[in-house]
């Protein structure tokens, strides 16, 4: 039990559109409308849909993530975090591995795109991606030491960098707080309510397990777009965590 209301939990609840086109993740949000939740536009999509459809959940009133995770020259990073604050989206992410200096580019681009009275979006960093195990961090991309000490070490860079938070496993989320801070916003996938198909992550959390760890959203998938009946699913986990 927690002390959030239903509309706090909705509006933290961010549903991962990973859809092949515009059409297909029409067809969810009808299902899903009238919830106030998030929406994750990821590249699957955005690359396929691109900035109209975007566009288009703005003008809807959708609260958006645009889950592109650039990683680029500084130069080239500020002018697609430009591109993406001139959209209007409310959260967009940039890798902590791109260094500190690319990721205080990310946020010249936000401020060269923010339009006059605008809300800033929420620029966050991935840490160590979910899918990465202990062996492929070590041996393939290098890095020393255990996967916590990776995504903590990424977590301050970016903090460090002046960003607004990170994207790691709910498992992470204590840690991150205590070395950024209470206001370092977390954004956790790898959510699976009690009963639910693992898929391919591994390290997971109930959605009241992953609000109890005090994360700031959760990004939920499969568990709802996969449901038979994806409104009954998001219900359910709201139901869950209120
Ligand atoms: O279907 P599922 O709930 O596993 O979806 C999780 C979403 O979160 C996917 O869109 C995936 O790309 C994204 N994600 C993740 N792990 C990360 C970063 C993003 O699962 N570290």
């Amino acid at each position: 039990m927690s002390t959030l209301t239903r509309n706090d939990v909705t509006g933290r609840i961010m549903v991962a559109l990973d859809y092949a086109n515009a059409e297909s993740a029409e067809g969810l949000l009808k299902q899903l409308e009238g919830i106030p939740c998030y929406v994750k536009v990821g590249m699957q999509l955005f690359y396929a849909a691109g900035p109209t459809f975007v566009a288009s959940l703005k003008d809807r009133g959708y609260k958006v993530f645009l889950d592109v995770k650039m990683h680029d020259i500084p130069n080239t990073v500020k002018g697609g975090a430009e591109s993406v604050t001139r959209l209007g989206v409310d959260v967009f992410n940039v890798h902590a591995a791109g260094g500190k200096y690319m990721m205080e580019a990310a946020l010249e681009g936000v401020d060269k795109g923010l339009a006059v009275g605008a809300t800033r979006p929420i620029v966050i960093g991935v840490t160590q991606l979910t899918s990465t195990s202990q062996q492929v961090l070590n041996d393939e991309i290098g890095l020393a030491g255990t996967t916590e000490q990776a995504v903590i070490r990424y977590a301050r860079l970016a903090h460090a960098a002046g960003l607004n938070g990170v994207v790691a496993s709910p498992l992470e989320v204590t840690a991150i707080k205590a070395a950024c801070g209470d206001g370092f916003v977390t954004v956790t996938p790898g959510i699976r309510p009690a009963g639910a198909d693992i898929g391919d992550q591994s390290r997971i959390m109930t959605p009241a397990e992953a609000f109890a760890q005090g994360t700031d959203y959760v990004v939920i998938g499969r568990p709802i777009t996969g449901a038979a009946d994806p409104r009954a699913a998001i219900e359910a986990i709201i139901e869950s965590i209120v």
